[in-house]
């Protein structure tokens, strides 16, 4: 368990104070009005390259010596940020190489940030310098906490640099044999062999965009390169901090870069939250279970321990298409759940609003008002009580018994593939509401990826699994075998890692016989196209987008199509294997009959689905000695609740019920 030195949670964010050197009276208030919200770290640091080394090695490090120590004094950590989010313009002037190439070839002026070439030994270099002198300056202060390694790592470079490391990295991956490359991409196909590693070009948008397994393999090196750049930047912090952790923050599910191989590399996983609450597309509670999900994925990725939430704003962004006020109590439960899915944090981008530039209309605890009395401030201020009662809550663990599997390499492969309906693929949405769905059975789900191990739960999801890695249907095999109940759905197993068809039906590498079926063919449903399934139990389901024609071998087949020429064919089925059972639907349903499928299995699973009211989230952390149970009530009406032990946050004993206010939440602690 790494040591986050906090007994608590903490409560804090991103502050800049470096725009503000010239107003010694805004810092000195900073800090009496962080006491006064409850702040206990801010993180430091993220974009201040420019006053940390104006000119080239040039270091102006005391403000930042300064502030951390008044802060300290204060009794607030600091989470402190190496400065590579934003490169100085000096650096860009010197070393160009630094500067990124889009996917058109162009390379990109000097400006705006999260533009670094990830290759650029002269950037690596420069960063070193940096992150070298920030370790040995910083790295005994004994507020720091936490590295911050860069900020929101993304997108990807395409110049001649990193051209030559994914050749490379192409030659060691496919044993120097540019034949092995040319077959695991079929580039026979309209002409496309290569003869030499260094004639593969990056997928340039004028260039080679069709093939799909180019296309997957650059966004697996780009995340490999990123990581490697990561690494660079860690390396440096372990060798002369090795007592201090390292997180970076990811972005939700940023689909650049496979976070979990980052994961992989960090101590602590740490993100950035910016739901679109209040809008006028979905309920509250669907935007706030979406939120559930990305909070899911990184503890998923968080192995045992909890995860930080880094960034989240108290008021409203100033980059979604409507930038929406919280509505009051908004803040506080979005905070108490993140707690309640299992992170130790609750930050803020940011502090205070900056006076100028592309952010001054971005949300802060405290505005150009500069008043400690606000709407926003008195409310992040409550949060900041609320997480105090809740302190004990911290280090311990969110621990589900069933999966969903979403998986990164999957997602690009199926976005990429050229077939179904582009606009319905819709694979995020579907793990989404597979989570979803079960949270309302009140079982809740882990996200795993492909690689992980799943011994430790009753029931895996594994929707539209397209790609099957090396293994892959193995695992989930052995899964099955060793009593597991397995889900699987339409497009499940057509390609293997590179992208390739499995050969003699779907799902392949071996799953028509974990499954006992073979899907012949998909179809892609119009929006009014209408299609049902008839379940055994004579209840009916409405197919929406995606409908297989399934040949089924032997598998007990628990409903069938209504409609059209694949009227009376198998649409759901079941194959048990020794106590365990492979579940597969053919067809996207309605939520109300796959939520209705999801309990049997559930049941069958032997997980005790015990449904939650409408609107209503649930959670539960556990530490040695007790169980935390957190509700979360986004609807209007009051909401009753089975609970028994004490109200964390107000103090009151529940025997077996309990009522949770509209928009508030509770949180009940009981021995175990
Ligand atoms: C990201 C960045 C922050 C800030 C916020 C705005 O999360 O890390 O620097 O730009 O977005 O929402
Ligand atoms: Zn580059």
């Amino acid at each position: 368990m790494i040591d986050l030195k906090n007994k608590g949670l903490l409560h804090g964010g991103d502050y800049n104070p470096e725009q503000w050197l010239d107003r010694p009276d805004i810092l000195a208030e900073d800090i009496r009005m962080m006491k006064k919200a409850g702040v206990n770290v801010v993180t430091l640091g993220v974009f201040s390259w420019s006053v940390l080394e104006p000119r080239e090695g040039e270091y102006h490090f005391d403000w930042l010596q300064d502030i951390m120590d008044r802060l300290w004094e204060n009794g607030i950590h600091t989470i402190l940020a190496t400065p590579s989010g934003a490169k100085p313009v000096w650096l860009d002037e010197t070393y160009p190489e630094a500067l990124r190439m889009d996917e058109w070839g162009r390379v990109r002026h000097h400006g705006v940030r999260h533009n670094h070439c990830p290759s650029s030994p002269a950037y690596r270099k420069k960063v070193e310098e940096m992150d070298t002198r920030l370790a040995e300056q910083f790295g005994n202060h004994p507020g720091l906490l936490l590295w911050h390694i860069s900020n929101e790592l993304g997108g990807s470079c395409y110049c001649p640099l990193c051209q030559k490391r994914f050749q490379t990295y192409l030659e060691k991956k496919f044993d120097g044999d540019i034949e092995k490359l040319n077959h695991a991409w079929w580039t026979t196909f309209w002409s496309h062999q290569y003869q030499r590693f260094d004639q593969v070009e990056p997928p340039f948008a004028n260039g080679e965009t069709s093939i799909m397994g180019l296309n997957l393999e650059w966004k697996r090196f780009t995340t490999w390169n990123m990581t490697d750049y990561m690494k660079s930047e860690i390396q440096t912090l372990r060798r002369l901090t090795p007592k201090i952790p390292v997180t970076t923050n990811f972005m939700k599910l940023y689909p650049g870069l496979d976070y979990r191989m980052m994961a992989k590399e960090l101590d602590v996983i740490s993100w950035d939250s910016y739901p679109r609450y209040h809008n006028d597309y979905e309920s509250l509670y669907d935007t706030c279970m979406e939120n559930a999900f990305d909070h899911a994925v990184m503890r998923g990725m968080s192995k045992g321990r909890p995860f930080l939430l880094m960034e989240s704003v108290p008021g409203a962004v100033n980059w979604h298409a409507f930038n929406k006020m919280k509505r009051p109590r908004m803040h506080k439960l979005a905070a108490l759940q993140a707690v309640a899915c299992g992170s130790d944090s609750v930050q803020y981008f940011q502090w205070r609003k900056s006076r100028g530039s592309f952010e001054q209309y971005h949300g802060a605890v405290v505005d150009h008002l500069g008043r400690d009395d606000t709407r926003i401030f008195l409310e992040t201020q409550e949060t900041g009580e609320m997480l105090k009662k809740l302190e004990r809550v911290s280090h311990s663990l969110v621990k589900p018994k069933a999966a969903v599997l979403f998986d990164w390499d999957n997602r690009w492969a199926i976005q990429d593939m050229k077939g179904l309906s582009q606009e319905k693929k819709q694979y995020e949405q579907t793990c989404m509401t597979m989570y979803r769905l079960l949270a309302e059975l009140g079982v809740e789900a882990e996200i795993v990826s492909r690689d992980d191990s799943l011994e430790a739960y009753a029931f895996v999801a594994a929707p539209m699994l397209y790609l099957l890695g090396d293994g892959t249907a193995g695992r989930l095999a052995d899964y099955v075998d060793k009593g597991g109940h397995l889900l699987a759905t339409y497009l499940t197993g057509y390609v293997d890692k590179d992208t390739l068809c499995w050969l003699g039906g779907f799902p392949g590498d071996g799953l028509t016989e974990l499954f006992g079926l073979y899907s012949e063919e998909i179809d892609s449903l119009y929006p009014g196209d209408k299609n049902y399934v008839k379940f055994d139990d004579e209840s009916i389901g409405e197919v929406r987008d995606f409908a297989e024609l399934l040949r089924v071998k032997d598998a007990e087949i628990l409903g069938t199509f209504t409609e059209d020429y694949i009227k009376g064919l198998p649409a759901v089925t079941r194959k048990q294997r020794g106590t365990g059972a492979a579940w597969y639907v053919g067809a996207r349903l309605d939520d109300a009959s796959l939520k209705g499928l999801l309990e049997k299995i559930c049941r069958e699973a032997g997980l005790s689905a015990d449904p939650l009211p409408s609107n209503v989230e649930r959670h539960v952390r556990e530490d040695d000695r007790f169980r935390y149970t957190f509700y979360l009530n986004y609807g209007s009406a009051p909401a009753a609740v089975k609970a028994s032990g004490t109200n964390l946050l107000t103090g009151a004993q529940a025997e077996a019920k309990a009522v949770i206010p509209p928009m508030d939440g509770a949180v009940f602690a009981k021995s175990i």
